[in-house]
């Protein structure tokens, strides 16, 4: 038994890992083994199929594009970075094995990912049982960087996000009524109806209606009936962009006049392929705009285009602010071993992103402020207001 655990991490680590967690633990992203590569590995795991596969897609884009960037002006102290990446499925238990891969059998120094919170709370607990930073670009759910020191995430957390929605809803188009449509899946879609629903009451507004669905789920008739007969004025509808489309296409069919709201999930450009004219009209709260006069946007939104032939949505955007933000890090860390990069991406302050400034607060949040985007038809996303933490 004992000669087993003194072995070195090789082939055994593999068949034994349970075993062996101790020893993959130990050596996994260690100061000398990081010295002696030749190359600075990122993993990166998402949902590049699946009913969530442009969260995955787009992010990955953005990823790449900045490892291209940074490799071409030199890579981090004489290394270029290689990305590993993985397709989860939009599945926990996905994202769990991906990023368990990752971390014991390319050993990777550094994780990208997830975008939805579901996920990158599963997964993340692998990544910190290893002590493996992982940078989420656009997880939103508080739960996700309580898990750990080693788990960070470049955008603004729900409760924000939710009350950026209530402010709106209430102050900007003087609504007093709502009614909540929430994927009891999603992590991400309790919690940010929960935050939206405490801000709208506490400013005086009423939730008339509160009900759920499960992701999958096509068929939503009984729930809108329930929802129409309280006449809601606006429907907040917090879930990911596939369900959204259906949602707002039968209720569409079924005649309700009121305004759809949703959040980040929304951000797709299957958002109106699926949900057509029924969407338009629509507001949700997101990272990002690329009709930001901002030079930095401008600038990201043209090396983008070049590059792939398509304006930039939120998720590349963020997809990108993770990657640069981890360059950056390992740019200034005293090594490239886990905890060097680690203690370098707590450090990050003032940080130019293309979402924002960038500083990694205690709770490893990043504070920033949120754009409200009008659904215009045809994956067109006008840009409304700002609204500042
Ligand atoms: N914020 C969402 C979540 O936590 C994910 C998401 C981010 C979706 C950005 C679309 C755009 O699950």
């Amino acid at each position: 038994m004992f000669s087993i655990f003194f072995r070195p991490c090789g082939f055994l680590a593999l068949s034994l890992t349970v075993l062996l967690t101790g020893c993959i633990k130990k050596n996994a992203g260690d100061q000398t083994e990081a010295a002696n590569r030749t190359e600075l590995l990122f993993g990166e795991y998402g949902s590049m199929t699946g009913p969530e596969s442009t969260f995955g897609i787009s992010t990955h884009k953005g990823i790449i594009m900045a490892v291209e960037e940074a490799n071409s002006t030199g890579g981090v102290k004489g290394k270029k970075i290689r990305v590993i990446s993985y397709d989860d499925q939009g599945r926990p238990d996905e994202a769990v094995t991906t990023v368990t891969k990752l971390i014991t059998q390319d050993r990777v120094s550094l994780i990208l990912g997830e975008v939805a919170s579901s996920r990158s709370i599963a997964a993340g607990a692998i990544a910190q049982q290893y002590k493996i930073p992982m940078i989420s670009p656009s997880s939103t759910n508080p739960k996700v960087t309580e898990i750990g020191e080693y788990i960070f995430r470049v955008c603004f957390i729900d409760p924000f996000q939710g009350s950026v929605m209530a402010k709106f809803a209430m102050e900007s188009l003087k609504y007093k009524t709502a009614a909540i449509l929430r994927d009891v899946k999603a992590d991400y879609s309790v919690g940010l109806a929960n935050f939206f629903a405490s801000d709208f009451t506490k400013r005086g507004g009423t939730v008339v209606a509160d009900l759920s669905y499960s992701n999958g789920d096509v068929d939503f008739k009984a729930q809108l009936t329930a929802i129409k007969g309280k006449k809601p004025e606006v429907l907040f509808i917090p879930g990911y962009y596939t369900e959204v489309g259906l949602i707002a296409k039968q209720a569409k069919e079924m005649n309700y006049k009121g305004v759809l709201l949703g959040g980040d999930g929304w951000d797709s450009e299957k958002l109106t392929e699926i949900g057509g004219d029924a969407i338009v009209g629509g507001y949700f709260s997101n990272h990002y705009s690329h009709e930001d006069k901002n030079p930095v946007v401008q600038n990201f939104v043209t090396r983008y285009k070049s590059k792939f032939g398509e304006v930039p949505n939120g998720l590349a955007a963020m997809g990108y602010d993770a990657a640069i933000v981890a360059i950056d890090a390992a740019k200034r860390s005293a090594d490239l071993s886990s905890k060097g990069l680690r203690d370098a991406i707590a450090n990050t302050k003032n940080f130019q992103g293309v979402t924002g400034i960038i500083t990694i607060n205690d709770e490893r949040n990043a504070i920033k402020p949120a754009v409200v985007l009008k659904v215009a038809g045809n994956n067109l996303y006008q840009y409304v207001t700002t609204i500042n933490p």
